[in-house]
């Protein structure tokens, strides 16, 4: 018995995370953020001294290999704030590792097919015990190719800033439009060129582009999409 898998795939900003959440709540699935997982071990990685944010530098894959692999991860719901609490080795992660540094140093340990390979099953496994809504850059390519129904959400980089500063202005953080847009860049184009994995959409999947519409908005074609594949 293969449980129903929905990926929705894209880069950061798009609103992923909105959409994944939603169905998830709204279906009684289990959620993955996969982002996460890299996110834990490019933070690990930059505390064990193995990354900095000189994205020139050569990282010795072997060592974050075996860094990853004494990680223990696992996923808990958490309806309170609306997202998956990640423990590391009994350890609750927290926000730590959710923002844009940390998201930097994630892309530059994801390039790794090794590390990919390490953290494949923790993902597969997730299917195994309940439906799914899967969220990453490659879960309807990689992860999971036979899903029930894959989502790449894009929107523009500019469009992505944008809400990154909302975001930041209304937590009471200063933002600066142009460095977050150069960041965001840096990070797609490193994500989208990798030989590994790269973020694209399946051949299946259906291309939305979230640029000018609403969170509901997205969410509603989303949720029309599933109910359309059955
Ligand atoms: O989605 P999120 O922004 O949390 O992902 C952080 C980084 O982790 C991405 O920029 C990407 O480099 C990597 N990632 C990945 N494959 C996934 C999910 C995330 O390579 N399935």
């Amino acid at each position: 018995l293969r449980y129903p898998v929905i990926c929705i795939d894209g880069p950061s900003g798009a609103g992923k995370g909105t959409v994944t959440w939603r169905l998830a709540q709204a279906l009684n699935y289990q959620l993955l953020d996969s982002g996460a997982l890299y996110r834990i071990v490019g933070l690990k990685a930059f505390e064990a001294g193995l990354i900095t944010a000189d994205t020139n530098q050569t990282i010795d894959e072997t060592a974050v290999l075996a860094l990853t692999q004494s990680l223990e991860i696992a996923f808990v719901p958490n309806n309170e704030s609306g997202r998956v609490d990640i423990l590391v080795n009994g350890e609750a992660v927290g926000e730590q590792v959710r923002n844009e540094t940390v998201g930097g140093y994630a892309s530059q340990i994801a390039v790794f097919p090794t590390v990919r390979q390490a953290l494949l099953k923790l993902q597969q496994d997730m299917a195994t015990r309940s439906g799914l809504v899967a969220d990453g850059r490659d879960m309807g390519t990689v992860v999971f190719p036979d899903a029930d129904v894959k989502v790449y959400l894009t929107a523009s980089a500019e469009a992505r800033a944008e809400r990154r500063v909302t975001q930041l202005l209304n937590a009471g953080q200063t933002a600066d439009f142009e460095a977050i847009l150069t960041t965001i860049k840096a990070r797609d184009e490193r994500d989208e060129n990798r030989t590994t994995a790269p973020s694209k959409p399946a051949e299946d999947a259906l291309l939305l582009d979230s640029s000018t519409l609403d969170a509901n908005t997205v969410y509603e074609q989303v949720k029309k999409h599933c109910q359309d594949q059955g």
